[in-house]
């Protein structure tokens, strides 16, 4: 499965080079400053893990990246150019695709459909070109299947998978249209042990491959088993950032928990 994203990926990307930078970068919606002073830099064939509590800027830090709201404060560069988004499709042309939990898919299409959503194949000239139908279905059924998803059947609705499957067809899909960045908003969040795993693999394939990925996460052991990069946010500011000779699965554990106030949590609780 490594070996069919490796030939998708962009052959220019070589390992550790910046793909995406911020500097001094901060959003406020209105009043609320969600975001203040993040300096984070997204590098080929390396997964960087953002972790933090609800509420603290997860979201939002990648919503300015794939292009959903645009930053209010400081700079973001792509490929060492300095860059606003107006809208995801810029932050695609980029080459930064973005799978979020539930939006991922759309549950009654069929799984292909889905696989060639927005970027149908296509012959004849607009507007009359017609979809290539069988062609689609075919190449969404090798592809898939080259990468070890297997599907029973392609014409299924995609919402008949599982939640892992789904995951998997989206980081596919992002893949095989030629991403240089991958943005994966908590793709583990709402999955077991052995789902999450399928999940992970497919994480440090496109690592592998050379693609830049950010992974958002709840979890410290998830984070732990892909990371080279690690940070931390609370209230809207990096509180941990560190390489991961730098920093052990004990400490980020610790950090994630909010030590002192678990500790505190404890207390109040009587036990
Ligand atoms: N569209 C919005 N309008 C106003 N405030 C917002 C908006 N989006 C987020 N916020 C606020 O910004 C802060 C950060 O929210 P964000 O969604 O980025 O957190 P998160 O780390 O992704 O949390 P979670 O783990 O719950 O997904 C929160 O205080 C939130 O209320
Ligand atoms: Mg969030």
């Amino acid at each position: 499965m490594t070996d069919t994203l490796a030939r998708h990926a962009d052959r220019a990307l070589h390992a550790g080079e910046p793909l995406i930078e911020m500097t001094g970068v901060g959003k406020s919606y209105g009043a609320i400053r969600a975001l203040r002073g993040i300096d984070l830099s997204v590098n080929a064939g390396e997964v960087t893990c953002v972790l933090g509590d609800n509420g603290a800027g997860k979201s939002t830090l990648i919503k300015i990246m794939s292009g959903l709201h645009p930053h209010s404060e400081g700079r973001l560069s792509v490929d060492g150019r300095p860059v606003t988004f107006g809208s995801p499709r810029e932050a695609l042309d980029h080459g930064i695709a973005t799978v979020y939990q539930d939006l991922a898919v759309v549950p009654l299409m069929e799984v292909w459909r889905n696989f060639f959503l927005g970027s149908e194949i296509r012959s004849g000239r607009y507007p009359l070109a017609g979809m290539r139908i069988r062609r689609m279905k075919a190449v969404a059924d090798e592809e898939l299947r080259k990468m070890g998803i297997v599907v029973r059947d392609i014409d299924q609705p995609i919402g008949t998978l599982s939640g892992g499957q789904r995951q998997c067809v989206a980081i596919a899909r992002a893949v095989y249209f030629g991403a240089r960045v991958l943005i994966l908003d908590e793709p583990t969040a709402a999955l077991g042990v052995k789902q999450s795993g399928v999940v992970l693999k497919y994480v440090a394939a496109a690592r592998d491959a050379g693609l830049g990925v950010v992974f958002i996460t709840h979890n410290p052991h998830h984070a732990y088993l892909v990371g080279d990069h690690f940070v931390i946010l609370k209230l809207g500011a990096t509180v941990l950032d560190k390489n991961r000779n730098q920093v052990s699965l004990d400490e980020l554990t610790a950090q994630m928990a909010g030590g002192d106030e678990l500790a505190e949590l404890s207390h109040e609780l009587g036990r």
